[in-house]
């Protein structure tokens, strides 16, 4: 039991909850620059505006990933920021940001791996449509063009869309996230649908402006379901739940809606009869953009369910125990979903796996003598990294992105939930290595061999 000589020890950040530097540089706006200016939308009002200053602090951003032995970094660009309206005009500050940034990696012996979209959606676009207009794939794949043209010369690795199940789930259905609002569920497939088109078009349109032959794939995310034991029926059990579909109203939470049109070109056969008085117009041209080839299945993943088969014969889930272990943000702590989830996803897609993001929120702060203990985190990294090591005989996996690099922006959490390695001071937005940051670098330098 071991992880590959060359494993991906990584960390991961994205755009909007770090960046900062919205106004003064030829940035366009985006739906969450717009959603946080709502007033009762964000905790305490907060915004992105200033975030962890990263656009002008990446500089010493590197240097701490570096510091902390980092072979790889997961981000994610800003597509307002390089056409601030989403198509047409290039706004080349923000391209000489994202060089920048990417040739101080480089500098560095750090792999970058970019994700184009990390839920900006422009909000020129939003106003066309946005990922209810048809044309969003060809959008989506124009920026994908410009990207590979401008950055393909140094980077390799690209996932397309970051949780699809996020945007079009708690931006569309629930209304928490960005742009806010309960649609129809009806729109909310036509959006899914469009989204997936472009993520296909992305991938078409960054292997044909490629300066080198690119890795590239997607990074949705998962409750995993595991199984209580390691009886067959068990097993079972939770694969069949791994992968059903639940109800309309929630449906975007789930697993083959998003991957099997992906991976294997079709839709869940079980989802076309149960949801097709809400589905839109599907050809098989779509499903061939949809499924265009990808190297590598990317997966964020941090709890899961436990089921176990019934007497019945049916799935039924296990429930927690009063006073189960849970993190900051109330997520529950379930190691078991960073074995079975990979195993359980790489059994059906056959696809080399990288774990995009993992990871937990802490109630951290600044002790006395002057350092942030986070010993809750190391326990957790080490029960899930564990778990993710015994995957590693039975999936082919490549990597691991802890979430996150530095404390962030937490969507409409705003700065209340840390899942930092680093400890940011928004106040002066000084960086404080956690002491889980100086625990992964001894695990990278011995790939996990104590674990
Ligand atoms: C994921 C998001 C990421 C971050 C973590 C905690 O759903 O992709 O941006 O918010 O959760």
């Amino acid at each position: 039991m071991s992880f590959r000589k060359d494993f991906m020890w990584g960390a991961a950040t994205s755009a909007y909850q770090i960046e900062g530097g919205v106004y003064g540089t030829g940035k366009g706006m985006h739906v969450w620059d717009v959603f946080t200016k709502e007033p009762g939308r964000i905790f305490e009002g907060h915004t992105g505006d200033v975030a962890c200053d990263h656009y002008h602090r990446f500089r010493e951003d590197v240097a701490i990933m570096k510091e902390i032995g980092l072979k790889a970094y997961r981000f994610s660009m800003d597509w307002s920021r390089i056409l601030p309206e989403g198509t047409g005009r290039v706004n080349e500050e923000g391209i000489a940001f994202y060089n920048a940034l990417i040739d101080e990696l480089l500098k560095n012996g750090i792999e970058p791996f970019v994700t184009l979209y990390h839920w900006e959606l422009p909000y020129e676009l939003y106003k066309r449509g946005g990922w209810m207009n048809p044309q969003s794939a060809e959008w989506f794949g124009e920026y994908a063009a410009l990207v590979a043209d401008r950055f393909s010369d140094r980077v390799k690795n690209f996932f397309t869309i970051n949780e699809p199940q996020c945007f079009v789930g708690l931006g569309f259905l629930t209304g928490e996230h960005a742009p806010g609002l309960k649609s129809p569920i009806r729109d909310t497939f036509e959006m899914a649908h469009n989204a997936l088109r472009a993520h296909g078009r992305a991938v078409q349109q960054l292997r044909a402006h490629a300066h080198q032959p690119l890795t590239i794939g997607f990074a949705p995310t998962s409750g995993v379901c595991y199984p209580e034991t390691e009886k067959p029926e068990d097993i079972e059990a939770a694969r069949q739940m791994y992968f059903s579909l639940p109800d309309p109203e929630h449906w975007t939470w789930n697993v083959a809606w998003w991957s099997d049109p992906v991976l294997f070109g079709h839709y869940p056969e079980e989802g076309l009869v149960r949801y097709e008085k809400y589905l839109p117009k599907i050809t098989d041209e779509d499903l061939r953009l949809i499924s265009e080839p990808i190297d590598i299945y990317g997966q964020n993943i941090y709890n899961g369910r436990c089921f176990r088969m019934g007497a019945d014969g049916k799935p039924e889930e296990v429930t927690r125990y009063e006073g189960f272990g849970k993190t900051a943000i109330d997520w529950p702590v379930t190691p078991e979903c960073l074995r079975w989830g990979p195993k359980f996803l790489y059994d059906r897609y056959r696809k080399p796996i990288y774990i995009t993001e993992n990871g937990m929120s802490a109630h951290d702060v600044v002790s006395l003598d002057g350092k942030v203990h986070d010993p809750n985190r190391i326990d957790f990294l080490a029960r899930y990294l564990g778990e993710l090591k015994k995957a590693s005989d039975e999936a082919d996996i490549r990597g691991y992105f802890h979430w996150s690099l530095l404390d962030n922006f937490e969507w409409n959490k705003g700065y209340s939930e840390r899942f930092g390695m680093v400890y940011v001071d928004y106040r002066t937005q000084q960086r404080i290595l956690k002491d889980s940051a100086h625990w992964y670098r001894d695990l990278i330098q011995k790939n996990g061999a104590e674990l």
